[in-house]
């Protein structure tokens, strides 16, 4: 009898450490790791922690590309770090990349991934000093198309 309830004991305990481990809410002010951030004292964790309106903004359009990414990573919102998942609200207006609607084009994304990169292919293709002959010889391009666009993202010719 004095087993099992040693057992039960044993066994609350055990549960009650993987309850306090489902959440690592990241603190900044600790040094991180390759694991992602230092996880917050969980006896100072607040109802704060579990939210973020940082997506309810509307990002700035006002650039080449027309539209914009807001980033919900572990950097921003501290609830998410070890889990291994990151969102990203993107703002398209009209004529952005992919929009050919008459207003703003509203996307949420969700990764699988804690600190998801983002390229920009244009960006890395023609702001640079890629040789031209490369850029047109890997994207099929004449070489007028590849001055135009280097111009545009600022690459040296
Ligand atoms: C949006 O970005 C443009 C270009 O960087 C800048 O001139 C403008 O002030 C920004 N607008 C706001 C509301 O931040």
């Amino acid at each position: 009898m004095n087993l099992a309830i040693f057992l039960s004991f044993f066994l609350l305990a055990l549960l009650s450490e993987a309850i306090v481990e489902d959440f690592c809410v990241a603190d900044y002010s600790l040094p991180n790791g390759p694991a992602g951030y230092s996880c917050k004292d969980p006896a100072k964790v607040t109802f704060e922690d579990f939210v973020y309106s940082g997506l309810g903004v509307p990002g700035n359009t006002s650039n080449i590309y027309s539209s914009a990414v807001t980033p919900a990573f572990s950097s921003e919102f501290p609830a998410f770090n070890g889990l291994g998942l990151a969102m990203a609200r993107l703002d398209i207006a009209v004529g952005g990349v992919v929009n050919v609607g008459k207003t703003t084009a509203l996307a949420f994304v969700t990764l699988n991934s804690a600190k998801p990169g983002l390229q920009f292919i244009d960006d890395s293709l023609f702001a640079g000093n890629l040789p031209s002959w490369l850029v047109e010889k890997t994207m099929l391009l004449d070489p007028d198309q590849v001055q135009k666009l280097k111009r545009a993202f600022g690459g040296t010719a």
